[in-house]
């Protein structure tokens, strides 16, 4: 029997704004294993963020899960637990890398005092020694330097911060990461570090990770397998090399057409608006996915 660290059924988020209500996510399913690692890939405004905030129950008014479960370790219904009881296991069990989130570090605090308070806040430890220890080990095993330990944020390169929001997810050794665009915002070099510093996290402790992005080149190295998703929906599921190799969605094989090739020179190929509105168009909340090979699934209308 597959043992699910997550398993997301049919969970819907709408956005009730005074304006109208916009369904951000319409009944999406997927599953990481233990151990694994998941890429959610989609074009900007998909609902990927959407996605982990409500795995989470981070939303924010008006976002508001209109359907679904959310079920932790093949056990709990995230969505039905209390405040309380969902404090437990945000960071120990699940935790988060959030967008942009090199730059949600606060400047006035210094490194060790920002990743004590992460983890004071849901473990205790009174020994001020052991705890210094206990961050010092974190930081190295995100390839930081001792030093990073009494810096502000302001002293540190992007990649440097993002390592420190790494160690701060990874500080209580959770079942699952989410890390939201990762390495956006950074050079390619920094990337590859900060991408390869996830991975080795992982490894080292034994923890799944569902990896969001936009970059299908590197999300090809680092997942084992990806969802795609577009306009609320998620379109194709399979393992990398199989979505790669015989992308079955026409927005999959269109998003795998748009990588570069250095072998061969070939115009830049972008998803107009007509065809963008005639994949949405097709789909539908009804829509289901039919397995075309053994796990790779894909969305029919
Ligand atoms: N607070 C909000 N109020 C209203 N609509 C929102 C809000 N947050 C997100 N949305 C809408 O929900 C949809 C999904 O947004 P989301 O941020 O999840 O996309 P995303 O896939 O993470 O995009 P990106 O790749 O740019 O980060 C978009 O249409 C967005 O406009
Ligand atoms: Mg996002």
């Amino acid at each position: 029997m597959n043992s699910y660290v997550l398993d997301v059924r049919k969970l819907k988020v709408d956005y009730a704004t005074s304006m109208k209500t916009i369904q951000a996510v319409k009944g999406i399913s997927f599953s990481i294993q233990k151990g694994e690692t998941l890429g959610l890939i989609g074009e900007s405004g998909s609902g990927k963020t959407t996605t982990a905030m409500a795995i989470l129950r981070l939303l924010q008014n008006p976002g508001r899960v209109v359907g679904g479960e959310v079920i932790l370790n093949s056990d709990i219904d995230l969505l039905t637990l209390s405040e309380r009881e969902l404090r437990k296991v945000r960071w120990t069990e699940l935790a988060l890398i959030t967008q942009g989130s090199m730059n949600s570090l606060n400047p006035t605090m210094r490194v060790c005092e920002q990743i004590a308070d992460g983890i004071l806040a849901h473990k205790e430890m009174n020994d001020k020694n052991e705890l210094n220890e206990y961050i010092k080990n974190l930081l190295k095993l995100v390839g930081l330097p001792e030093r990073v330990f009494n810096q502000f944020p302001h002293e540190l390169s992007g990649g440097m911060k993002q390592r420190v929001c790494i160690a701060m997810a990874a500080s209580l050794n959770p079942s699952l990461l989410i890390a939201d665009e990762p390495t956006s915002a950074l050079d390619v070099i920094t990337q590859r570090i900060v991408a390869q510093t996830l991975l080795d996290i992982k490894e080292r402790l034994n923890t799944s990770l569902l990896i969001i992005g936009h970059d299908i080149g590197l999300m090809a190295q680092m997942a084992d397998r990806v969802a795609v998703m577009i306009d609320g929906f998620i379109v194709e599921v399979g393992t990398m090399q199989e979505v790669l190799s015989s992308p079955e969605h026409q927005y999959t094989q269109i998003l795998v057409d748009s990588m570069p090739s250095i072998k061969r020179r070939k115009p830049l190929t972008a998803i107009d608006e007509r065809t963008r509105s005639e994949i949405s168009n097709k789909l539908c909340v009804s829509s289901e996915m039919t397995e075309v090979t053994t796990g790779h699934w894909v969305a029919v209308n």
